[in-house]
């Protein structure tokens, strides 16, 4: 089964990683933990040029390349093998994460996103979504307050990541079945309860 976890900055997504992996392994099931951009060798290499505060003048066209050649290179080289293996593979953000802020965010042609999406990922789609979900305010806040290391990303205008929330919103009204909406402005311990649940549910 492959998982993803989706959503704006600041909604706690590794946290809730953190928690999650231990507690599906103690269900008996063997996971596979990776991340976007990044998650392979190449893939990391790729993912400190995208987030280097010197490179402000990239392009969204650029920076979209970027992060689908590291998505390319995590699906072959790791996702569909562990896949093969009868493994679950949770993976912090992927393909959303490319419509929702570069497409609803920089506002970019969703329709040839998602040819490139599929080229990316050879058409492989997550069997399920979590999308922690909470306003750019509170979550940009949240990033600023854990002191969290603030990338080229996270410099993008209050706007964008108001865009980015609304545009994981319409996508998961889009495909219901496979997304599943977690308020993430609560206590950790809680939200985690909640994801357990429904993964206990899916599984
Ligand atoms: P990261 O430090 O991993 O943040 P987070 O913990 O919130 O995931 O930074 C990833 C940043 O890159 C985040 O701001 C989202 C952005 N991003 C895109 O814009 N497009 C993408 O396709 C992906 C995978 C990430």
């Amino acid at each position: 089964m492959f998982i993803t976890i989706e959503g704006p900055d600041g909604g706690g997504k590794t946290t809730q990683m953190n928690l999650l992996v231990p507690a599906l392994e103690k269900l008996g099931f063997d996971v596979v933990r990776t991340r976007e951009p990044g998650g392979t060798p190449i893939g990391d290499q790729i993912r400190s040029v995208i987030m280097d505060m010197k490179n402000k003048s990239m392009h969204p066209r650029a920076e979209i390349l970027l992060f689908c050649a590291s998505r390319a290179q995590l699906v072959e080289e790791l996702i569909r093998p562990s896949l093969a293996a009868g493994k679950i593979v949770l993976c912090d953000r992927y393909a959303d994460s490319t419509m929702a802020y570069q497409g609803y965010g920089h506002g970019l042609d969703r329709d040839l996103l998602k040819t490139l999406l599929n080229f990316a990922t050879g058409g492989l789609k997550p069997d399920l979504t979590i999308l922690l979900d909470i306003s750019a305010e509170a979550g940009l806040r949240r990033r600023i307050t854990n002191h969290d290391e603030w990338n080229r990303m996270d410099d993008y205008a209050l706007q964008f990541h108001e865009r980015v929330r609304n545009g994981y919103l319409k996508m998961a009204a889009e495909e219901p079945e496979r997304f599943v909406i977690i308020n993430a402005d609560r206590p950790k311990e809680e939200i985690h309860e909640e994801i357990v649940s429904i993964l206990r549910g899916k599984i």
